[in-house]
């Protein structure tokens, strides 16, 4: 009787070991909030790290990070900060979490952090990480196309020019703060909304994808050129001109290539002198004629194109054609080319939309929306 009583005993006992065991080892819990990370798409050693450090509710809580993933991830997580790295858009930078952790170290907050590395380059950030905590740093970079590397550049120009914030980084990122030709970025890829000005040079092999020649009877002569689609749409608008106001209007000068651009400029330059060459004639590899995209128009009605039906006619409508009026007199500064009433560049129907209704340069409108550096 004795023996039997001690057996069950040993039995229970037994049995509860073993139940603490197996769910030790399979733990269903575990298991199922393992399911709910990886559903959100964490990665393993991310969950691991997540569960490890009893963060798993907050995680949870929130949509899938793919900063967090990032930092759960790395050696260099530190729960401390947590609360900062639930803010942080993910970047992609070497050793993103190290990089995090040294900002948070020098006092910035998420959203600082966001602004600062945005658009930040692994050297851009090294050197800004070496500067002593910037209290207004946002002011400058909360935008979208702010750009860390130019922050130096940004607080040197608004000294000399009392602007607002927001036109700073616009100008500075443009280049404006520096001289003409200097430091030009390279162009080397053709599409209908690449930039091409006194601070974006394309090679001078650059050749634009599918050229074309224009019919005579939208040209000044049988040698003209330009991308087939600017030529396709160009014609089509000279036809609803012709039927708007009663005259076609003309391609005067389209594709230029590089030695055609210096022989233009070497032109100007011989008849009227070193400054009005400057004004109107873009040094050879800075001519949006070169990318085959840009057109100088002549009026059928008229040898000057200002003040023409045609001129008039084109600068309400050429948008509907994906085609923008490219140097305005009151851009003069912004593009570095005095006025030129009769100059049209192919951008595409949906950027010469925006631009018609913003009323703004090309250039101020790739900066702020397609100048992913
Ligand atoms: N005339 C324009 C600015 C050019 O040379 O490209
Ligand atoms: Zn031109």
């Amino acid at each position: 009787m004795k023996k039997r009583k001690l057996n069950k005993k040993l039995v229970i006992i037994v049995s509860i070991i073993l139940l603490v065991l197996i769910i030790e080892i399979v733990n269903p819990i575990k298991l199922y909030n393992k399911h709910l990370l990886k559903e959100l798409k964490y990665n393993e050693q991310s969950i691991n790290n997540i569960l490890k450090n009893g963060l798993k509710d907050d995680v949870l809580d929130m949509e899938y990070s793919a900063a967090l993933d990032e930092i759960f991830k790395s050696k260099d997580f530190k729960k401390d900060n947590f609360k900062i790295y639930k803010e942080l858009k993910y970047q992609k930078l070497t050793d993103f979490t190290k990089q995090v952790n040294a900002l948070i170290s020098k006092g910035y907050n998420a959203s600082d952090i966001n602004n600062i590395i945005r658009n930040a380059t692994d050297e851009s950030l090294k050197a800004f990480l070496e500067k002593d905590y910037i209290k207004d740093v946002s002011e400058y970079l909360k935008f979208d196309f702010s750009i860390l590397g130019n922050y130096d550049r940004y607080v040197e120009y608004q000294k000399e020019n009392n602007i607002d914030k927001e036109l700073v980084v616009v100008y500075v990122n443009i280049g404006l703060d520096r001289d003409f030709y200097t430091e030009p970025n390279k162009v080397t890829e053709f599409s209908f909304s690449m930039l091409v000005n006194k601070y974006n040079e394309l090679d001078k092999d650059f050749v634009p994808e599918d050229l074309v020649n224009v019919s005579e009877d939208y040209a000044v002569d049988d040698k003209q050129k330009g991308n087939e689609t600017m030529i396709r749409n160009f014609m089509k608008m000279s036809d609803d001109c012709k039927e708007a106001v009663g005259y076609k209007i003309l391609v005067r000068s389209g594709y230029r290539d590089y030695k055609t651009q210096q022989d233009t400029y070497n032109l100007y330059l011989n008849t009227y002198g070193k400054k009005y060459a400057e004004n109107y004639v873009a040094h050879p590899g800075f001519s949006e004629h070169q990318t085959g995209l840009a057109v100088d128009v002549k009026a059928e009605s008229s040898n000057t194109f200002a003040g023409t039906k045609e001129s008039k006619w084109l600068k309400e409508n050429a948008y509907k054609y994906g085609f923008i009026f490219r140097y305005a007199s009151d851009t003069e500064d912004i593009t570095g080319i005095k006025y030129e009433s009769w100059h049209y560049r192919y951008v595409g129907n949906e950027i010469a939309e925006y631009i018609h209704e913003n009323d703004m340069t090309y250039d101020e409108y790739y900066i702020r929306f397609l100048n992913n550096k």
